[in-house]
């Protein structure tokens, strides 16, 4: 099937992002919100993204005038009737997103394709909204969406085979990359990326070391940004929606650290309200040492080791447990974190730092940390019996990988 008119519903950061793509591609778009303002300045968010191109000598002020005229704003579900697929990108409220299908299932064509780019909820229930649920699927960019790479398709219980091979053939299309991801919570990259940011908020509520420190020595170690820096980016209200339903689905090892909490409820929400782990706007103050000192007299834990590998370590862990289920391939895996969240190029992803390391140093540094910090650290069960069988990466040339 081919996409002629594509649509986004919701003009926030990433709905703005997603129509840029869109119209960068040459494809017309519908950018769809609530009222007019919310319209205006999603598209005012587009025309800065071309305005930098501009002036960079990335394009001519003509050629930016083109692709501003391919998107179109309204408020009106109407507007969607001639897309061939749409992209929900509004809030993370499973009761919201079925109003929105329902809606869309109303206007847009039979053959229509409705995605959702939810960050983690799931697709099998968004769709069970809807009557014609096998049109439903997750096509899940990242922040800035005009830069990473990497969307994940997500396919739910209902979706059919065609609808899969439709969303990843008008991915490729948008000159992205996708990857195909077995339907769970925070599907591939959310479910790696949140554990290594929830842990580095760990290591600044226990006093560990400060947010520019940790984000310094996660800069070093290859990371394009740090985690303080990037959960600002990302807005700490979404990582503690994220955050809850990966708890919600995988239990005690994802529970969030209580500071994200407070910082979510004294609505230091990061870069888009001026204020987070960092201040982005000099009328707004506010030190966070005396939360991080009440969680610390809740909590009874302070002063614990900070290094590098307490972050790297538990997104390791947690792509062994999505490798041990299934949700992608070891090469996707470790692809999928390079394009979306710019993970060290030289270090190959994940499970290639894994191999490299060697798999038995792996297990021994988690069962450390687990007794050190907490059984959030517990090893996937798949690294150990890769120990047992000599499957200790580059030193006995095979791990996740052949060498
Ligand atoms: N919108 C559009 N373009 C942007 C941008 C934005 N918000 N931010 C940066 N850019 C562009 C710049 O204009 C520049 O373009 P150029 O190459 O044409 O000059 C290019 O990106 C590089 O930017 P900078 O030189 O300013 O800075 P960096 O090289 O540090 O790159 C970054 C910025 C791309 C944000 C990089 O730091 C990065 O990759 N960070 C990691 C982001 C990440 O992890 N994203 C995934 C988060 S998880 C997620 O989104 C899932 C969700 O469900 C929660």
């Amino acid at each position: 099937m081919f996409i002629y008119k594509a649509g986004v519903v919701g003009a926030g950061a990433m709905g703005a992002g997603i129509a840029q793509v869109i119209s960068f591609s040459g494809l017309p778009v519908v950018l769809k919100d609530t009222d007019q303002e919310r319209v205006d300045k999603g598209i005012g968010m587009i025309r800065k993204v071309y305005q930098g191109r501009v002036d960079k000598g990335k394009m001519t002020a003509s050629e930016m005038d083109q692709k501003m005229k391919l998107v179109m704003g309204t408020t009106s579900y109407d507007d969607f009737k001639d897309c061939d697929l749409v992209i929900e990108a509004v809030f993370e409220n499973m009761k919201v997103k079925h109003q929105v299908f329902q809606e869309l299932e109303k206007v847009l064509p039979e053959t229509a394709i409705m995605a959702s780019n939810t960050s983690a909820l799931s697709i099998s229930q968004i769709a069970s909204a809807v009557k014609k649920s096998d049109k439903v699927i997750g096509i899940h960019f990242f922040n800035p969406a005009p830069v990473m790479k990497l969307v994940e398709v997500i396919p739910g219980l209902q979706t059919s085979t065609e609808t899969v091979d439709d969303a990843v053939a008008f991915v490729e299309s948008l000159r992205k990359m996708p990857v195909r991801v077995k339907e769970c919570a925070g599907f591939l990259v959310n479910r790696l990326l949140l554990p290594y940011l929830n842990e580095a908020a760990y290591a600044f509520q226990e006093g560990s070391a400060p947010a520019d420190e940790i984000d310094k020595a996660m800069r070093a170690f290859g990371m394009p940004m740090g985690p303080f820096a990037l959960l600002d980016m990302l807005g700490l209200d979404v990582c503690a929606d994220v955050s809850m339903i990966l708890y919600d689905s995988f239990g005690p090892r994802m529970k969030a650290a209580e500071i994200l909490g407070e910082m979510h409820k004294n609505n230091r929400l990061g870069v888009k309200n001026g204020i987070g782990f960092y201040v982005y706007d000099e009328s707004k103050t506010g030190d966070l040492k005396p939360t991080v000192d009440a969680i610390q007299a809740k909590t009874g834990i302070k002063g614990t080791p900070f290094s590098p590998e307490r972050l790297v370590f538990q997104m390791i862990n947690e792509a062994a447990f999505c490798l041990e289920e299934n949700v992608a391939s070891p090469s996707d895996i470790d692809l999928a974190m390079l394009a979306g969240t710019g993970y060290p190029q030289d270090k190959g992803g994940p499970l290639h730092t894994a191999d490299a390391i060697g798999i038995d140093v792996v297990v021994e540094k988690l069962k450390e940390f687990s007794k050190q910090l907490g059984p959030r650290f517990w090893p996937a069960p798949i690294l150990k019996r890769m120990v047992s069988a000599n499957y200790l990466g580059q030193k006995t040339k095979r791990g996740f990988f052949n060498y």
